[in-house]
């Protein structure tokens, strides 16, 4: 199906900026439900779950505008159906056939939050319900996300819609006047199925009995609800809050004829300084701080690629809004700095922790399971970290694709990644390396909640694990590894 490209506007998700009420905590409400939504001009409207507030029918989830040290209690409420319209794989931990068949969770990726509240796959609650949490945000500055984390079912919840930009905000970020208002754009991009009548669709593997699918790439990539549209700018610098919100597509992103960009922060807040970049790799779950800036193009088009693929079109009008217009007084420009990011000495690290990551496949090669440290989320938690302290933990990944690894509560930074030899390592437990370490890009030195893990590679992080103490995960984003079952506890001990 060809659709014609650049004939719908960029739509922008609602702006829930929660209410000041005198030492009470900020409250918000997000219902789940279903909503009817056009992908394209051309194509009838789709079913979607997504989060919304009051009577909107938007299927784009309200982007939350938090402040950094302003607590924040929200009440989730699932006015889903029933009965859920993508294939469940009832076979897989905790999605038995006994369960309500729609059940939701929300976690708040990149928040620490007390574990209650953390949004722990297995505290899934049914239509019909709510559930009140509570955000401290003693955390700087980030472009957080929420989504949907059901035990089992969260692959498809989070492809039904369920998921939407969180914002941080704090003095800091303040004080470097960066692009805001309408400069400012949330931007998630995701890749979907459409049946011929425009209905989402989920592959299965061809066993009803284990419609399980190891990764899943879809044809259409679409950003903010729609595929391939376009959206109308100044010629001035825009702020983007670039989120990966795909099951398990990786996005190459670029601007047309090479046009260089700024990433100024990464998944937990701001880089130390601006890194002038050319192309950039989002790993599901992954989030990019962009600026772009259209001053030279004015009266032109620019696009937003993915490969060599053209994603979102930029039409950059002749002349910017003048200043007093558009309220801002001083027109935004790149900060030369942006904020100190201490780096986390490895001496300060009291344990290292390794983690395999394994991949199991069928008689005819078809990957059937994927563990870490060849463990099911069910077998007892083997990671125990003491709160206030500092780990580092090395992730060895001996399959074959790139696993993006996220922790619950914590920020945590890249160390290195190092090439080794994965035959020996698996053979005769015998580790040797084939090349020296890799510092990280400069993109990559910032505090980062999710990372890409590639093949063949040990990459190392470390993390200091404060905030609270108690029970939370670690898993890859690969939403389809995640659910079977590449995903494990760990408790945080006081
Ligand atoms: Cu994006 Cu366990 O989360
Ligand atoms: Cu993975």
């Amino acid at each position: 199906l060809e659709l014609p490209p650049f004939v719908d506007v960029l739509p922008l998700p609602e702006r829930l900026v929660p209410a000041a009420h005198h030492g009470q905590p900020h409250k918000l409400r997000v219902t789940m439900r279903e909503v009817h939504s056009k992908i394209h001009r051309d194509v009838p409207a789709s079913r979607f779950w997504a989060y919304g507030t009051g009577s909107s029918s938007s299927p784009l989830a309200p982007v939350i505008e938090a402040r950094s040290h302003q607590p924040l209690e929200i009440e989730w409420v699932n006015a889903l159906p029933a009965h859920h319209y993508l294939p469940i794989d009832y076979s897989l931990h905790g999605c038995g056939r006994d369960l309500p068949e729609v059940r939701a969770i929300v976690h708040v990726h990149g928040a620490r939050v007390p574990t209650k509240d953390d949004g722990y796959p297995e505290d899934w609650f049914v239509p019909g319900t709510s559930r009140t949490c509570h955000y401290p945000l003693e955390q700087d500055s980030a472009t957080l996300w929420y989504h949907d984390h059901a035990m089992g079912l969260n692959r498809l919840n989070m492809y039904a819609g369920l998921f939407g930009h969180f914002l941080i905000r704090d003095k800091a970020e303040d004080a470097l006047n960066l692009p805001s208002g309408k400069y400012e754009v949330p931007l998630s991009i995701y890749d979907r199925d459409f049946t011929a009548d425009g209905q989402l669709f989920y592959p299965t593997s061809g066993d009803p009995d284990h419609p399980w699918v190891p990764e899943f790439f879809a044809d259409a990539t679409l950003i903010n609800g729609k595929v391939r549209p376009f959206f109308e700018v100044e010629p001035r610098l825009y702020r983007f809050r670039v989120l990966n919100a795909a099951n398990s597509r990786f996005f190459a992103l670029s601007l047309s004829e090479q046009i260089p960009f700024h990433q100024i922060g990464s998944d937990q807040g701001l880089l130390p300084s601006p890194v002038k970049l050319t192309s950039l790799l989002l790993a599901p779950a992954e989030r990019a701080d962009l600026l772009i800036d259209f001053s030279q193009f004015a009266g032109k088009q620019v696009h937003l690629v993915n490969g060599a693929f053209e994603i979102l079109q930029f039409r950059v009008a002749a002349t910017a809004a003048p200043a007093l217009q558009t309220g801002h007084d001083k027109m935004s420009s790149i900060p030369a700095t942006l904020r100190t990011v201490p780096r986390i000495p490895e001496s300060t690290a009291t344990v290292t922790r390794t983690i395999t990551l394994n991949e199991y496949q069928d008689k005819v090669g078809n990957p059937m399971i994927m563990l870490l440290n060849r463990k099911h989320w069910h077998d007892p938690v083997t990671e125990q970290p003491k709160l206030n302290s500092t780990e580092i933990w090395e992730f060895v990944n001996l399959t074959e694709d790139v696993h993006p690894m996220h922790l619950h509560l914590v920020r945590f930074q890249l160390l290195d990644r190092r090439t080794f030899e994965v035959f020996s390592y698996q053979m005769y437990k015998k580790l040797r390396y084939l090349a020296p370490a890799r510092s990280p890009e400069p993109s990559e030195v910032g505090w980062k909640d999710t990372i890409q893990c590639p093949p063949g590679m040990i990459t190392r992080i470390i993390v200091h694990f404060d905030g609270y103490a108690g029970k939370y995960l670690y898993h890859c984003h690969i939403l389809e590894h995640e659910s079977n079952d590449m995903m494990r506890p760990f408790e945080v001990v006081a």
